[in-house]
């Protein structure tokens, strides 16, 4: 079967312009999603995990490569190359990404902010209410939280909320960047199992775990990164 999304390639540098500096952020990165597969990226800190997802999301315009998505009717599209209105169109519908931290508007009601994707797919706000509901209560939120802005929660109840947001609808591709660093070993084994069932519903998932041990229970795939080396670093001389 022909992968979700296929990446060639792909590197990324920022250019600092004020001070003549440019930084390395993932270099020549391959890879392949499958549907109902998740394929794991792994390597150091700095060595551009999050922002491989960030160009896949297209946060980051990649420097360099090819990301072959491709769609429900078989339609590919080069994600490096799509226009924004073609990847606002995909973040509705097709992409899903789930960060570590939530963003979102300060006044909304935490089952608010869940229910929006779906809302945003046309779903009724009672349905979407619903399958909320199922979430929230899933993933431990106190029913007591479900009314409030999470603008004040802790952590993990803002990790949870925004769980339960990207989790929500059934994106074709789901991007998930260290989507339980913040939970309990409980809410974590909550979490895990739901991505299996999700990837048994065909959804293709890129993900970035903060611990081994998840890579090696969600993973059938693991593509390892290592930090790119700044070519000024390279003309540096060694201090001994
Ligand atoms: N917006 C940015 N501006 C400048 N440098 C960035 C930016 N985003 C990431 N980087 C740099 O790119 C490198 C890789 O970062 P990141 O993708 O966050 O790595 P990882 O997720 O593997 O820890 C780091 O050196 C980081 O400082
Ligand atoms: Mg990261």
């Amino acid at each position: 079967m022909n992968p979700i999304l296929e990446i060639e390639g792909l590197g990324k540098h920022f250019q600092l312009h004020d001070q003549n500096k440019l930084i390395p952020s993932c270099a020549n990165v391959r890879l392949e999603v499958h549907g109902g597969q998740l394929t794991a990226l792994v390597g150091p800190t700095g060595a551009g995990k999050s922002s491989v997802l960030k160009c896949v999301y297209r946060t980051y315009l990649p420097s360099a490569g090819r990301m072959i998505y491709r769609d429900a009717a078989g339609h590919t599209t080069d994600l490096a190359l799509a226009s924004e209105h073609r990847m606002l169109e995909l973040r509705q519908r097709d992409i899903g990404f789930v960060t570590q931290f939530l963003h979102c508007l300060p006044r909304r009601s935490a089952i608010d902010v869940v229910c929006e994707p779906l809302v945003m797919q046309g779903v009724s706000r009672d349905d979407a209410h619903r399958r909320a509901s199922e979430l929230l209560s899933l993933l431990h939120v106190p029913e007591r939280l479900w009314g409030v802005p999470p603008a004040t929660f802790s952590g993990g109840e803002k990790q949870r909320i925004n769980l339960a947001r990207g989790l929500i609808a059934r994106p074709r591709l789901l991007l998930l960047d260290e989507p339980t660093a913040s939970l309990d070993p409980v809410t974590t084994d909550r979490v895990i199992e739901l991505i299996d069932s999700i990837k048994a519903e065909g959804v293709a998932m890129l993900a970035i775990f903060h611990a081994p041990e998840l890579v090696r229970r969600t993973a059938n795939q693991v593509v390892e990164l290592t930090r790119p080396v700044a070519v000024s670093e390279l003309l540096e001389p060694c201090t001994p």
